[in-house]
């Protein structure tokens, strides 16, 4: 999988390649780039914004800006190149990211992420640059870099070996395994910690009645909203 992530900030991205997962990925093959919008803005003295149109606060990012970069990127049409590639771009009002779009999105070949700032883009980027408008949540972030962290983080774990355990993302949270649900509560060691212990059952390595008692946790966290 190859991701590029268009940023007025690509040296965020320098942690986030260390990470282990990410640097697993990325050792296996897969690609992150963080790619600067101001190194190919058409205007000068690398402006890459302008004020709304119809007044009000803020800056808006061009979508001429956004077109130059894609362009240069994939030295091809920044319209048409969507048509082969996964274009999303961030904003707290899109579609709300969630384990089956971070499924989706891992078997995609290329993605792109775009990341807002300011006010976010001109409406013309969502409308004829992306594919898609993807939100982390119902709150505002000072620009889409969290998010596009968020969302790498979620799709390169998926991919096979990244954890360098294949078992894990099987079983987890929100899985098909678990039907959606959120994952089971995971205990170790110490079997008593002030008083508190641990359920019997995970201590009796009948691993069938381990299984059912982790199925019904799980359900009853979804139940309880947990
Ligand atoms: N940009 C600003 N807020 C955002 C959010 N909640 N999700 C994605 N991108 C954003």
């Amino acid at each position: 999988m190859k991701i590029d992530v268009l940023t007025l900030f690509p040296d965020w991205f320098d942690w986030f390649r260390r990470q282990r997962h990410v640097s697993n990925a990325l050792a296996l093959g897969h690609s992150l780039e963080a790619i600067d919008l101001r190194a190919t803005t058409p205007l000068g003295a690398g402006q890459v914004d302008d004020t709304p149109y119809g007044g009000g606060a803020g800056m808006v990012i061009r979508v001429d800006v956004v077109a130059a970069a894609l362009g240069a990127r994939w030295r091809a049409d920044p319209v048409e190149g969507r048509g082969s590639r996964r274009v999303i771009a961030l904003a707290a009002g899109g579609r709300r990211f969630d384990d089956a779009l971070a499924d989706e999105l891992a078997v995609e070949e290329e993605i792109t992420l775009l990341c807002g700032r300011y006010e976010g883009f001109d409406e013309r980027v969502h409308e004829q640059l992306a594919t898609d408008v993807v939100s982390i949540g119902p709150y505002v972030l000072a620009g889409g870099e969290l998010a596009a962290m968020v969302i790498c983080d979620a799709v390169f774990r998926k991919l096979p070996g990244a954890l360098g355990h294949e078992s894990s993302p099987i079983e987890e949270s929100f899985s098909a395994a678990l039907g959606g649900a959120p994952e089971y509560p995971h205990y170790t060691r110490p079997a008593e910690w002030r008083g508190h212990g641990v359920p019997a059952v995970l201590l009796s390595g009948d691993h069938g009645r381990v299984h059912e008692w982790r199925i019904e946790r799980s359900r009853r966290r979804a139940g309880e909203g947990l």
